[in-house]
């Protein structure tokens, strides 16, 4: 079976001609076209400019551009300003600086000569592993869904019913996706389900992408404003949550786009599961507290004054809502306390979000980091 991913790859590494592809998200759903990046500065903008996001995909294209500065100066000053130059496109998301960092690692003892091949080589190895990583969340996650078709209210209704917010499908990570890896699994293994896609204001990435990936997939779903999410809870109406995440801290707080935590909330107070999914690189283990200790992307007020969208006959516009002159304030993540997620799903299995239950993971990474 072909998979969505393979027939459109959001990053393809190109060592040959020592630059890589991606797939403009900016565009989509209104345009599908995939965009060449030679340079170290194309890649970086490509990052800040969001044409590619999303936690894992942010950081295998910072390897990809690592490796396309590598080509054209291998030598430990260019790598060094390199890394720099693209660890800081984006703040938030701590897997840029992880597959970064790892990636720095390596070359600087390598010899000069062999810098290039073996930066290509590292950024293969890290896009494989993270598919990897996306596709065994899918199998765990996909646990938990099966678990809630066994309940007889769900089964009565024919559906499971799941509420996601922003991207965490295949374009925010390469393959599969974290949150709508365990969607995708159930819906292979014959399992009903429908996704109720939040908006995820200000830059849509609900609207233009998930629902565009599940449109795709075939997956049922509708489409709801951010706000809707507590009214759909108090009426029975979404029976599991799954989110991905930015960044995760040593004790289970979890940062994903802005609004997370309000849907986090409401599912506590509806006893609702909130599960949030995630790979292991995802997991700064040098920060306990999450609202203290993450840094929260600030982006353009524009992002909220001007929204795109294109009219019956085709054409693209950029409308204004607001009066001119209002001013926004636009943070782009918030961060959900560990004591309102009831699950971390990543590549090993099923966690409670507290230190102690991730302490086993943080052994692991620190061997990986090693072995890598
Ligand atoms: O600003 P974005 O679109 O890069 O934010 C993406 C998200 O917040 C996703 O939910 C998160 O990265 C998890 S993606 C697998």
């Amino acid at each position: 079976m072909t998979e969505a991913w393979d027939r459109s790859p959001p990053l393809r590494l190109l060592p040959a001609q020592a630059r890589i592809e991606v797939l403009d998200q900016t565009r989509l759903p209104i345009d599908h076209v995939h965009v060449s990046l030679d340079t170290l500065s194309d890649c970086a903008l490509a990052i800040s400019s969001m044409l590619v996001r999303g936690a894992p995909l942010i950081g295998l294209t910072g390897a990809g551009g690592l490796a396309v500065a590598v080509s054209s100066d291998p030598g430990d000053a260019a790598l060094t300003r390199a890394v720099e130059l693209l660890a800081g496109t984006r703040p938030t998301a701590v897997n840029l600086r992880w597959a970064l960092e790892r990636m720095r690692d390596r070359l600087l003892v390598a010899p000069v000569p062999e810098r290039r091949a073996l930066a290509w080589q590292l950024a293969g190895a890290l896009q494989t592993a993270e598919h990897a990583c996306c596709e065994a969340i899918g199998v765990h996650g996909a646990g938990l869904i099966r678990d809630a078709w066994r309940n007889e209210r769900v089964a009565a209704r024919g559906c499971v019913n799941i509420l996601t917010h922003c991207n965490a499908g295949w374009l925010a990570t390469g393959a599969w996706g974290t949150a709508l890896a365990p969607v995708y699994r159930a819906w292979r293994d014959g399992i009903p389900v429908h996704v109720w896609v939040d908006e995820t204001r200000p830059r849509n990435q609900g609207a233009r992408l998930t629902a565009w990936e599940l449109r795709e997939a075939g997956i049922p779903h509708t489409l709801v404003v951010d706000n809707a999410a507590g009214h759909l809870m108090q009426h029975g109406e979404v029976d599991i949550c799954f989110v991905g995440s930015d960044r995760t801290t040593a004790s289970g707080d979890v940062c994903n786009k802005i609004g997370t935590y309000q849907k986090a909330l409401a599912a506590a107070d509806n006893r609702i599961p909130f599960h949030v999914a995630l790979p292991v690189s995802t997991i700064d283990w040098s920060i306990d507290d999450g609202i203290d200790g993450i840094p929260i992307e600030s982006r353009s007020e524009d992002e909220i004054l001007l929204q795109e969208g294109m009219s019956d006959c085709g054409t693209v516009h950029l409308i204004r809502q607001s009066p001119p002159g209002t001013r926004a304030a636009n943070p782009a993540f918030d961060v959900t306390p560990a004591r309102l997620v009831s699950s971390l799903v990543c590549e090993h299995g099923v966690f409670p979000a507290s230190r102690d239950a991730l302490a086993p993971l943080r052994a692991m990474a620190v061997h990986g980091r090693a072995a890598l």
